[in-house]
């Protein structure tokens, strides 16, 4: 069991500034106790483990030092592709078995969230080296400590954050504090890299705070004729520099003249990025020129490294430059993180952390956070996404916010849980879904198709047609396996896999037709794209399913806006490399506007975009009585709901 208070430091806003104050205190005597070599007893007897998912000198390095130079001990994993995480552990259960071992953990982690997971799940308290391209407050710490350092203060400071301001995790946390100190923000951001959307709506609702984003070109104009701020574009034969002269276009809204206290640099994250991302412009970089102008000459330059060619080593004998002295600080500051965690779990002073509840949804699925690198798109079942009410600026949208990533998700579709109903969202419902919220009556979806399948019907519903009975449906079927077996008469190497749930179904009956007819069974599994964790399973006597070199039959019962159908082809890609991959759905509606043809069809029903097909299938064609309940529907939808009237 921890000796130490249950202390987080997931975000920077998980210090407040007396506390950032406090650690700065701390660190100064630290800094001094290091330099006379006296013994620090500090954290005698207590013991921390690092728990690094991803690569690090400095952070690792400084923390365990830290530990050490405070007399406490430190227990590690040297790779954690060494440790059971490669034996497909959760993040929460190896906390979990950690905080028996150590009293403090501190995690590195390439996923967005995942220290909030660790946190809610570790018994002792877990400090945040850097979650996916979340937030890194221990960096910041070191930043601001040598920023105050060398300019005495933070107020009123006018900081110029460039390069990667996307994917940067030390600017989120930098960004966040240097708010808090009242410092000015100059965002600096090459092409595409701006800082996220979500981090400027939280500094927004939560400081009231916004800064300027300006261009190169612009920056240079604004510091008055700053001259060294150069791109390099990634591929070397459009090299070119811009080196001040046609930076006299529009001003945005910061006014000049602008004196500048720091240029904050950083890499490019390329290990969060796509190989287009990568290759897709120009990067900063900056030199000792940048420094020459009567309005930069006073500027500090940091980075919180490892640099990658955007900081050129001509700056480091500039007294200037202060980045070796950020990483330097890596040591006293966190030694006075820790001994803070200390001193306030003997003081008690423990706090609750105080949180809005989360949504509770009364959906089969929760939504899943849109963000592809959320921690809840990668740990087993165990983490059930959990969301906030965003706070939208437009009420015609319907925003909620992952707990862990905070990323916003947009909802298209609301249901109550008690009518069954299911609305696309407007402005008029605002007020309802508030009610459905605190009742705990609220279901959302991510399509009408995800409504119907929870069993939900649309709250305005058209006259409703039947358009296949059950002798049609069978022999739509069976027209579907007949195709599929003149093209591969052989069907070994054949997969099968059916979209949740009626897609699912339909691919049992077709795997149980073809073996009557050819005496092959295929592989049969079901995908589910609403459960991104165990998506793909086997089913009905299949044992293992496996995608690499098969020829994957994906099955549906009806593709609407083909969403379905390229989620579930992701999903397949993820798990290994089908030697083809082909499309068959019962009912085609008529391709329109979808991008995915179906390779084989039951039977084309054209129709238009306000009319939905609604399949029933009885689960297997043993049973005759069964299958006379198959059915194909069609109806519309009478949209969008325009009146106020709840949804009784
Ligand atoms: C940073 C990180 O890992 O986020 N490095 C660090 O901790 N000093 C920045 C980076 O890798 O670019």
């Amino acid at each position: 069991m921890s000796r130490l208070g249950k202390i987080d430091v997931v975000s920077i806003d998980d210090l407040d500034t007396s506390e950032i104050e406090r650690v700065f205190a701390l660190a100064d005597g630290f800094a001094e106790g290091l330099e006379s070599g006296g013994q620090i007893t500090t954290a005698s007897g207590l013991i921390m483990a690092t728990l690094f998912y991803e690569p690090s000198t400095r952070t690792r390095l400084s923390f365990e030092s830290a530990m050490h130079r405070l007399g406490g001990a430190v227990i590690s994993s040297a790779d954690m592709q060494a440790s059971s995480a490669a034996k497909g552990e959760s993040l929460a259960d190896t906390v979990r078995v950690v905080s028996g071992y150590a009293d403090l953990i501190v995690l590195r982690h390439p996923h967005d969230g995942a220290a909030r997971v660790a946190a809610d799940y570790a018994a002792c308290p877990v400090l945040n080296a850097g979650d996916g391209s979340r937030e890194h407050p221990t960096q910041t710490l070191c930043d601001l400590y040598i920023l105050r350092k060398k300019k005495g203060h933070l107020k009123g400071l006018t900081v110029a954050l460039c390069g990667d301001l996307k994917f940067g995790r030390t600017v989120h946390s930098l960004i966040y504090a240097l708010a808090r100190f009242g410092a000015n923000i100059v965002a600096v951001p090459t092409a595409g890299m701006d800082v996220p959307d979500y981090v400027l709506q939280r500094l927004a609702s939560e400081r009231n705070y916004s800064f300027s984003t300006v261009t190169m070109d612009e920056l240079k104009t604004l510091a008055g004729g700053l001259d060294a701020l150069y791109l390099t574009p990634s591929a070397p034969h459009q090299m070119a520099l811009f080196t001040g002269d046609e930076a006299t276009r529009k001003i945005p809204s910061v006014e000049p003249p602008l004196a500048l206290d720091a240029f904050y640099i950083t890499r490019l994250q390329k290990e969060r990025m796509t190989s287009k991302e990568i290759n897709a412009g120009e990067y900063v970089r900056f030199d000792a020129r940048a420094l020459k102008t009567s309005r930069t000459q006073e500027a500090v330059v940091m980075h919180p490294l490892p640099r990658t060619g955007e900081l050129a080593y001509e700056l480091d004998s500039d007294p200037r430059a202060v980045y070796f002295e950020q990483a330097a600080a890596g040591v006293p500051v966190r030694m006075a993180l820790i001994a803070w965690l200390i001193e306030k779990s003997k003081a008690a002073q423990v706090r609750a952390r105080t949180v809005a509840e989360p949504i509770r949804f009364k959906s089969e699925a929760p939504p899943r956070c849109a963000n592809p690198n959320c921690i809840t798109r990668f740990e087993g079942a165990y983490l059930r996404p959990r969301f906030k009410m965003a706070r939208s600026a437009d009420p015609a949208i319907l925003a909620l916010k992952c707990d862990f990533c905070e990323r916003e998700l947009k909802i298209e579709y609301v249901g109550h849980a008690r009518s069954h109903r299911f609305y696309r969202f407007d402005e008029n419902l605002q007020g309802y879904v508030r009610q459905w919220i605190e009742e705990g009556s609220l279901a959302v979806f991510e399509s009408v198709k995800q409504a119907e399948e929870g069993g939900y019907e649309p709250y305005k519903r058209g006259p409703q047609r039947e358009m296949m009975r059950s002798e049609e449906v069978a022999h739509a079927i069976e027209s579907l396996a007949d195709q599929l077996i003149a093209e591969m008469p052989e069907m070994t190497g054949v997969s099968i896999v059916g979209v949740i749930s009626r897609g699912a179904i339909l691919a049992l009956r077709l795997r149980d037709l073809i073996e009557r007819k050819t005496g092959v069974r295929a592989p049969c599994a079901a995908l589910d794209v609403y459960s991104p964790a165990e998506a793909v399973h086997p089913i009905d006597g299949t044992d293992n399913f496996d995608v690499e070199g098969r020829t994957i039959i994906l099955v549906d019962d009806v593709i609407n806006s083909g969403w379905t159908v390229q989620r579930a082809m992701a999903t397949i890609w993820q798990r290994g490399r089908p030697a083809a991959a082909k499309l068959a759905v019962l009912i085609d509606r008529g391709h329109r506007a979808v991008p995915i043809r179906p390779n084989y069809v039951g039977k084309n029903i054209p129709t238009s975009r306000t009319e939905r097909v609604q399949v029933r299938l009885a689960p297997s064609s043993d049973d005759s009585k069964a299958v006379s309940h198959d059915r194909v529907m069609i109806y519309s939808i009478v949209e969008p709901l325009k009146e106020t009237e709840a949804a009784r």
